[in-house]
This record gives structure tokens, C-alpha cells and sequence, in this order.
């Protein structure tokens, strides 16, 4: 790169940098070139400023106290909830629940509505493409409910192939679990026609967003879907903390998960009455500082704005597509039409962590691994591949320096 060309296409990436303190540091003694944000994402200074006020300013437990500050501490929390219904486009905050991450709200619907509503014989349908939570989580619902898990296809690009899919569904097919984008290929998942599908045999549909939510716009009220789970980790938040979204009527009807206090409206020793929703499923003290920092990370994204995100984004992709695919040993695993903030990689015979380590020397932060999606790697007959995943706060300077350390790989090992 000169130093004439710009390192964003639309954002000011070098702005942006400067809004989160860990690229002020020298990593290794060089510049942190971060491109594992599909793991996690660095946080901004906003993020951990909120979080460090609710501890100096404006701390204590929610929904209990009569005190001031818990009731300051329970409208920052509560405020939250507003903000990711709006966020998400969903009609009422009582489909929003706050959980760890988008893993307890897979695990929430398979234990909650699976084990209420699926029984011996009913189909869940997931794709080849999903990550381990969620695979897992409905295999367990298989050991213990007897219900069936089908697999639909993804072609040698990554993409779903539809057909296929819509063969799946049969009068036993019960819910579609899917994720919106795939988060070892990066492929955008066919989600409204997914929908439509489903929809027109009355099937449920729950959409996995944790790598859709940082690269776009999500409006769960015109997708239709039944639930959406998502991290705050991904998003510039903090870990710890994630959403379930579910239609008010389908969380109604769904028992409660954990039990405890603020899931409860009255508790004897004969009965236990639950509270009301969200907080029917959100038993114990939640992550209080979490859930506000969430709100931060909410508000910073969207003072960028999902369009010069994307423009970004879509420019960057293609840069790096374009470069990666001219070093020879490099195969890029899955190419999806419509792609989203990862690409995966294999190199020649080369273990993927060894390309990890040689990057990591300098100071180059990719994801070496099954990406807890081994399934895919088994379709696409590989053990792992190199995973690049971008951020708003990465620019073509990164991709150029991971095509220089990627140059040294093959020096090293001789492709
Ligand atoms: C597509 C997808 N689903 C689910 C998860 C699980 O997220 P978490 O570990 O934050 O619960 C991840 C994390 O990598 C993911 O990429």
C-alpha cells in the first residue's frame, strides 16, 4: 500500500481506530492487524466507558431496590431492552430477553419450547453449515425427546442449496434453525426465502444472527422469523451478555428455563407463580454492566450507520478476495455470492496454525481452527482453515499486510 491510499472506502477506519484504545498499543511490537472480530470484537471506548460508569456512578441491583440507584441501575437496564427492540425492529420489549450469549439463547429454545412442544418423531432442520451451538443443542433435545435433526446441504460455495432444503420439510418437520450468516465460510443464508418456505407449512423458524447483527441491519418484525439469538461480544459489546428475541405469544406459551429470583412473582412452598415476560427467563442477577455496555455498543454503531458499513465492507471483501486469490497455494474455502465479514482459507499441506503462528509474529490476529463448525470443515474435506473476519476498524492496510505475512508463509515453507 502507498501512502496515498486511503485504508477505508467509505469509513474513516483511522477515526475509528482511534475510538478503541487496544490499537494504541504496539502488539509483538508491531501494529495490531485484528481480523478475528468473528470470534470477538475489540471494544470502543464508549463500550468500556459505560461500563465503568454504571461501576463508579451508577451501580447496584435491578428490579429490587427502593432506593434511588437501583432504580437508576434498573432504567439503564431496562433502557437497554428498548434499545434492542428497537435495534431489531421487534414489536415490544417483552421479546426481548437478555441472556449470556447467542449459545444460551439456542440452548434456551431447545429446553424451553423443544422439550414443550417437540416430541418422538419431529424434525428439526439445520443446515451443513451451522456452527457447533447450533448443532449441539438440538442433539441433546434428540437423546432425551426422540425427535430427528435433518441436515440440509450447502453446495461447494457455501451456499444453501434450497432445493434441497425445501425437500427437508416435511408435516414433521417442526422448526428451521439456521444461521443468518455462516460463521466459518461467511456466506449471507438465503434467510426470507428460508422463511417463506417454512412459514407456508407453519414450521418455526429460529434465525442464529451472532455473525449478521455487526454487518447488518436486522428487522426481525419484516423477516417474520420466530426467534433471533445474538452476542454482544460480536457486536462491540461486552462478553457475557446476549439477546433472545422470540414473538411475544411464542415465549408465552414456552415454560421457564432457570428457576429463581426475578422470574417469579410470588413464591410458597406449595406454588411458584412466574413473573411476567422478559423476566420469566431471566432468573438471578443479570449482567447489569454488561447489558448497558450492550446499549453503548448499540448506540456507537449505529452513530457509523449500517450503510457506510457495508459500502465498506462489501469494498473491502473484495479487495481482499481479489489479492488473496492471486497467491497460488491459497484455496479459499467456500466462495458465497453474497458474503459477510469472513474468509476462509487453506494454504498448500500447511497446517493452518502454523500460518496462525507466522502471522502472529507480525502482529497479525487471524482465527486458525474448525471455527466450532466441524461439520463444515468435514464438507469441505478439510481439518481447519485460516479464518480472516473483519471489523468496522479494518481497512485495506490490514489486508494487505495479512497478503505480506501470508508471502513469508510461503517463503517458509517453500509453496
Ligand atoms: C454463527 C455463530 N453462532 C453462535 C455462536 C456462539 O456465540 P457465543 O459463543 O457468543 O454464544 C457463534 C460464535 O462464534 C457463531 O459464530
Amino acid at each position: 500500500m502507498t501512502a496515498m491510499q486511503p485504508i477505508g472506502t467509505g469509513l474513516d477506519v483511522a477515526r475509528i481506530r482511534r475510538d478503541f484504545p487496544i490499537f494504541d498499543r504496539p502488539v509483538q511490537g508491531k501494529r495490531l492487524v485484528f481480523l478475528d472480530s468473528a470470534a470477538s470484537a475489540q471494544k470502543p471506548r464508549s463500550v468500556i466507558d459505560a461500563e465503568r460508569h454504571v461501576y463508579e456512578a451508577e451501580y447496584a441491583n435491578v428490579h429490587r431496590g427502593v432506593y434511588w440507584l437501583s432504580q437508576r441501575a434498573t432504567e439503564a437496564y431496562e433502557g437497554t431492552r428498548e434499545k434492542v427492540r428497537d435495534f431489531l425492529n421487534a414489536a415490544e420489549t417483552r421479546e426481548i430477553i437478555f441472556l449470556r450469549g447467542a449459545t444460551e439463547g439456542i440452548n434456551l429454545v431447545a429446553q424451553t419450547y423443544g422439550r414443550r412442544f417437540l416430541g418422538l418423531g419431529d424434525e428439526v432442520v439445520v443446515t451443513q453449515a451451522e456452527h457447533h451451538s447450533n448443532i449441539v443443542p438440538w442433539q441433546m433435545l434428540r437423546e432425551e425427546k426422540g425427535i430427528l435433526l435433518k441436515v440440509a446441504p450447502v453446495d461447494d460455495s457455501g451456499e444453501l442449496d434450497l432445493e434441497a432444503f425445501e425437500r427437508l420439510l416435511n408435516p414433521r418437520t417442526k422448526l428451521v434453525s439456521i444461521a443468518h450468516v455462516t460463521n466459518a465460510l461467511g456466506g449471507v443464508m438465503p434467510v426470507e426465502e428460508v422463511i417463506r418456505l417454512a412459514k407456508a407449512r407453519g414450521i418455526t423458524v429460529l434465525l442464529d444472527g451472532c455473525q449478521a447483527v455487526p454487518h447488518m441491519p436486522v428487522d426481525v418484525r419484516g423477516l417474520d422469523c420466530d426467534f433471533y439469538a445474538f452476542s454482544g461480544h460480536k457486536l462491540y459489546g461486552p462478553t457475557g451478555i446476549g439477546v433472545l428475541y422470540g414473538k411475544a405469544h411464542l415465549l408465552q406459551a414456552m415454560p421457564p428455563w432457570q428457576g429463581g429470583g426475578d422470574m417469579i412473582r410470588s413464591v410458597t412452598f406449595e406454588k411458584t407463580e412466574y413473573n411476567e415476560l422478559p423476566w420469566k427467563f431471566e432468573a438471578g442477577t443479570p449482567n447489569i454492566a454488561g447489558t448497558i455496555g450492550l446499549g453503548a455498543a448499540i448506540d456507537y454503531l449505529g452513530s457509523i450507520g449500517y450503510e457506510a458499513i457495508q459500502a465498506h465492507e462489501s469494498q473491502l471483501l473484495a479487495h481482499a478476495v481479489r489479492e488473496l486469490s492471486k497467491i497460488n497455494s491459497l484455496r479459499l474455502i467456500g466462495q458465497p455470492r453474497h458474503r459477510s465479514g469472513v474468509i476462509s482459507f487453506a494454504m498448500g499441506g500447511v497446517h493452518p496454525h502454523d500460518i496462525g503462528t507466522i502471522l502472529d509474529h507480525d502482529g497479525i490476529c487471524v482465527r486458525a481452527g474448525h471455527h466450532c463448525a466441524q461439520p463444515t470443515m468435514d464438507r469441505f474435506g478439510v481439518p481447519a482453515t485460516v479464518r480472516a473476519s473483519f471489523g468496522i476498524y479494518n481497512g485495506r492496510d490490514d489486508v494487505d499486510a495479512l497478503v505480506a505475512g501470508l508471502g513469508r508463509v510461503q517463503e517458509v515453507f517453500q509453496l
